[in-house]
């Protein structure tokens, strides 16, 4: 009998129908006479109810029908009488495609920590948990997708692997054939790329802006969507070695541009995850976070505060002079550490803020220069919960100037040659910026470390699974 997914089923009501469904047994509970099965199949959050009369089965297809067991069950559709459900299947026939055995099977029904459930990263999909993360965070990246379509960006696929340290952090894993048992070196100690697979140093991607770029200096707008990496070390609940990023990249949009584009971008997705999410939002709420769907709401409603980094820094040392304690303290010239970013967007706003106008030295060689020698068109998105979500900027287009910059930061000019290039032929103006896909997901979901929302975390000293 051909089989009907479970989230289908539970909206059928042509009771008296066959029906066949395949799951993942949540719980089996009962009595002499009778047994109820909580059937799970990834199709939704929602179970749905098996119940079978003992007489009619066989007890030893009954003793395996356990937690985590894989099973097909067919039957008739009947209304239910429990409350919170609508349909349940009276079982004709049960088969076991795979046992699961209580005293070995790591996920039992009582409820396990995040903590535990990590270490069972490869199994954790399986409980109600990490099902309604991973079908919202699939949902995401359809709205970010949809999102870019419907308005005229192309989707534009820049490479993972690169000579190019966008962000100029040194915090680029390394890609490499030669063997590391026998490196051969000259007379001062160095390596000789040349003999290495690329014929030059590669390493895998922090960032696909660069390519990007060119892509919008063509293409006029683009997206980027995939994975990133970053040797920092971090180990913080914010951090991963491998990240998804969005990147946007657009010509003719200035800073002003690009932060209304963020906003709208960002404001689009949560509101997709309000209306398409239903079940496991709800979910989500219920078991960690009373008040997901009020701040989902609420940035969805209002408006990015907007103001200079300048201005937040008048604002945090104000609130310093008046006993609020930082950890860090707060300078003209150093970076915003969470705490501060969190203080601005929690406690002063009360809303997600755009901070602009940063110091050149904080950021990165690309961003176009202010008049006043000291600050650059850069932007960072700061939200509640979160800190920073996106990190962008308006571009520097002029070619001197950016070559200039690129030198001062040691930027090498044998590894980015061809960007400072589209500078020389018909450079113009342009913006984008980045967006941490597991940081949207840790908004959207209410989750509080990062681990949790991609589906095998890589981070210092941890790439299991
Ligand atoms: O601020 P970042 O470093 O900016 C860039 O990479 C630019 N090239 C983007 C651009 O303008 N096209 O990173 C962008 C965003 C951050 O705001 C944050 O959301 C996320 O990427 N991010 C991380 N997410 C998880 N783990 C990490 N280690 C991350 N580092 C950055
Ligand atoms: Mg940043």
């Amino acid at each position: 009998m051909e089989r009907t997914e479970i989230k289908q089923a539970l909206a059928r009501t042509d009771y008296g129908a066959k029906i066949n469904v395949k799951g993942w047994v949540r719980t089996r509970r009962g009595n002499k006479a009778v047994s109820f099965i909580a059937l799970n199949d990834g199709s939704t959050i929602k179970n749905i109810q098996i119940v079978a009369d003992n007489e009619k089965f066989d007890e030893e297809t009954l003793r395996l029908v356990t937690t985590g067991a894989c099973i097909s069950a067919t039957g008739t559709l009947v209304e239910s009488l429990g409350k919170g459900q609508t349909v349940e299947i009276q079982a004709d026939s049960i088969e076991v495609y795979g046992t699961a055995d209580p005293e070995t099977y790591p996920l039992q029904k009582k409820g396990h920590t995040l903590e535990y459930l990590r270490e069972k990263a490869y199994l954790r999909p399986r409980t109600n948990t990490f099902g309604a993360v991973f079908r919202m965070r699939s949902q995401m990246a359809m709205a970010i997708h949809t999102y870019f379509q419907e308005r005229g960006f192309f989707y534009f696929h820049t490479p993972l692997i690169t000579a190019s340290d966008c962000e100029g952090a040194g915090q680029m894993f390394q890609v490499t054939t030669l063997n590391l048992y026998d490196l051969k070196k000259d007379k001062d100690g160095n390596i000789d790329y040349s003999r290495d697979f690329f014929g030059k140093q590669a390493a895998l991607t922090v960032s696909g802006q660069l390519e990007g770029e060119l892509g919008a200096l063509s293409l006029g707008k683009i997206y980027t969507f995939g994975p990133t990496f970053r040797a920092e070390n971090s180990n913080t609940p914010r951090h991963l070695s491998e990240f998804w990023m969005i990147e946007p990249e657009m010509a003719f949009y200035d800073l002003n541009d690009n932060m209304a584009l963020a906003q709208d971008f960002i404001q689009y997705c949560v509101r997709w995850a309000l209306e398409k999410c239903q079940d496991d939002l709800a979910f989500l709420e219920q078991m960690y976070d009373k008040e997901l769907t009020q701040r989902l709401r609420f940035v969805v409603e209002n408006d990015f505060q907007r103001l200079t980094y300048t201005e937040g820094i008048e604002i945090l040392k104000a609130a310093a002079a008046k006993g609020k304690k930082f950890e860090f303290p707060v300078d003209w010239g150093t970076d915003l550490q969470s705490e501060h970013e969190r203080y601005l967007v929690e406690e002063h706003f009360k809303k997600p803020v755009i901070l602009i106008d940063y110091p050149k030295e904080i950021k990165s060689f690309y961003m176009k220069q202010n008049d006043d020698g000291k600050t650059v068109r850069a932007m960072d998105v700061l939200f509640p919960h979160i800190g920073e979500i996106i990190g962008g900027s308006e571009r520097e287009a002029d070619y001197d100037k950016l070559a200039k910059r690129a030198e001062e930061m040691h930027v090498p000019m044998k590894d980015i040659w061809w960007y400072l290039d589209t500078r020389r032929w018909g450079s113009a103006p342009h913006s984008g910026f980045g967006l941490g896909f597991e940081r949207l997901m840790l908004f959207v979901t209410g989750m509080q470390n990062i681990r949790d929302v991609i589906p095998f975390p890589r981070t210092p000293n941890n790439a299991d699974f």
